[in-house]
């Protein structure tokens, strides 16, 4: 099926339009900081997904000419922070020389959905349209990087969206096992089923799963505070030795997401300090999920048993957790329609065949499973270095989406992975149990 311009290139729009407004929440004052030590400044994003757009379709896949080289390769990855540390200070652009550069790139980007060769069979970027596909699924996923930054600026470098208040009303639900028989889990899909995927998406594998008990709601932090004041961040048994020293080292005692202020936990919302949402899903990393998880005498799930609660239905797969209607908002908390988690078990109409709850949305679900290349993987044309740059056995997969994860990034097989011990994104999880297991509840 031929790639339809038109759709492209509104997609394409409605991208550039969505970061715009992303940007447009922050005060001026915030364009050259830093929030998280681990990612760009600001102003890095700004330029750089015109220039990936740019740099991925029009000079590399088309063989076009540079704009401005030096920018290209400035935003292409930012200053190696080894070169910083030589004493080469990285001076980024004025905001007017970004803004002018990325009007340039999308024009030309533009112009190339429009009426470029950009589907040419056999071709390492352009077979199958994939660097369009591939800077489109870029940009939206980089949306959800920058909420994830913007939310650790001070709450008045931001301006709240005129009406948004988040969604904190709803007592957190009751704890439930759903037992989940067992069966085959698709990880993965063949190349050249579906219109685009990424790299580590390829090719499908089946993994046969023993049956399981899985917690019908996310953690809320309702339980989360359970493990908390039971003293569980003080207590060595349930972490790891790697997670265990970096408890000690950044003295971690709580979620980043929540702060204590005279004897009263509170949650940092993207636009204001809440009393801390019992109802909501707690958000926290890989090793605060996992010694959580041991402390209920539980555990993680693995990627094949969140494939089987999410996809799984006694009638085979399910193209959703719901079935085969794509999503929209009452399925579950992505697509940007809420700058914050909303409680527990709000979307039933998102239920999986066996009855769990928000497997898709209101938060990224950890695994235990490491990220890692499915048999026969090969890296995409387009950007060899999405996957394989983290195939080192530090980098742990996360399924679902969060309320910050683009609609079109809704699929059984995109994977998303991070250190197990980045507390900053939007994830939460949820334990499981073996059949036979017991566990406390
Ligand atoms: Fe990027």
């Amino acid at each position: 099926m031929p790639v339809d311009r038109d759709q492209m290139l509104g997609w394409y729009r409605r991208n550039r339009a969505r970061s715009r407004a992303l940007f447009d929440l922050l005060a001026d004052d915030a364009y050259y900081q830093q929030p998280i030590a681990l990612r760009h400044p600001i102003v890095f994003y700004e330029g750089h997904l015109p220039a990936f757009s740019f740099n991925t379709l029009v000079k590399r896949g088309l063989g076009r000419p540079s704009i401005d080289a030096r920018l290209e390769a400035l935003f292409a990855r930012g200053i190696d922070p080894e070169e910083a540390a030589e004493g080469h200070t990285a001076v980024w652009p004025d905001r007017a020389v970004v803004e002018q550069f990325a009007a340039e790139a999308d024009r030309q980007v533009i112009d190339a959905i429009a009426n470029a060769d950009v589907e040419q069979p056999g071709h390492p970027l352009l077979d199958r349209a994939e660097a369009v596909f591939a800077i489109l699924e870029h940009e939206a996923m980089h949306q959800e990087t920058l909420l994830y930054i913007w939310h650790r600026l001070p709450l008045d470098q931001k301006r709240s969206p005129s009406g948004y208040r988040p969604r904190v009303s709803g007592s957190p639900p009751s704890h439930e096992w759903i037992e989940v028989p067992g069966g085959c889990a698709t990880l993965g899909v063949e190349r050249g089923s579906i219109r685009f995927g990424w790299d580590n998406e390829f090719p499908s594998v089946s993994a046969a799963v023993e049956p399981f008990a899985i917690e019908r709601h996310d953690v809320t932090n309702e339980r989360f505070l359970e493990f908390v004041e039971s003293g569980g961040y003080r207590q060595e048994q349930w972490w790891t030795p790697e997670d265990w020293r970096w408890v000690q080292t950044e003295r971690v005692s709580h979620p980043l997401f929540w702060e204590r202020e005279d004897g009263v936990w509170l949650w940092r919302a993207m636009f204001d300090r809440l009393l801390l949402p019992l109802s909501w899903p707690v958000y926290v990393s890989q090793a605060e999920a996992s010694a959580y998880a041991r402390w209920r005498g539980a555990r993680l799930p693995t990627e094949a048993e969140f494939q089987r609660a999410a996809y799984g239905s006694p009638g085979g797969e399910r193209r959703f957790p719901w079935g085969a209607a794509e999503p929209t908002a009452s399925e579950g908390v992505f697509d940007f329609t809420s700058w914050d988690p909303e409680p527990a078990g709000s979307h039933p109409a998102g239920l999986s065949a066996w009855g769990v709850e928000d497997l898709v949305g209101n938060g990224w679900e950890w695994t235990a499973t490491t990220f890692a290349p499915f048999p026969g993987f090969r890296a995409m044309g387009s950007y060899p270095e999405y996957s394989s740059d983290f195939f080192d056995g530090q980098h742990f997969v996360m399924k679902g989406a969060s309320p910050a994860t683009a609609c079109q990034l809704i699929r059984p097989t995109f994977r998303n992975w991070f250190r197990p011990r980045y507390p900053y994104v939007y994830a939460t999880f949820r334990c499981v149990r073996s059949a036979a297991g017991q566990s406390r509840t």
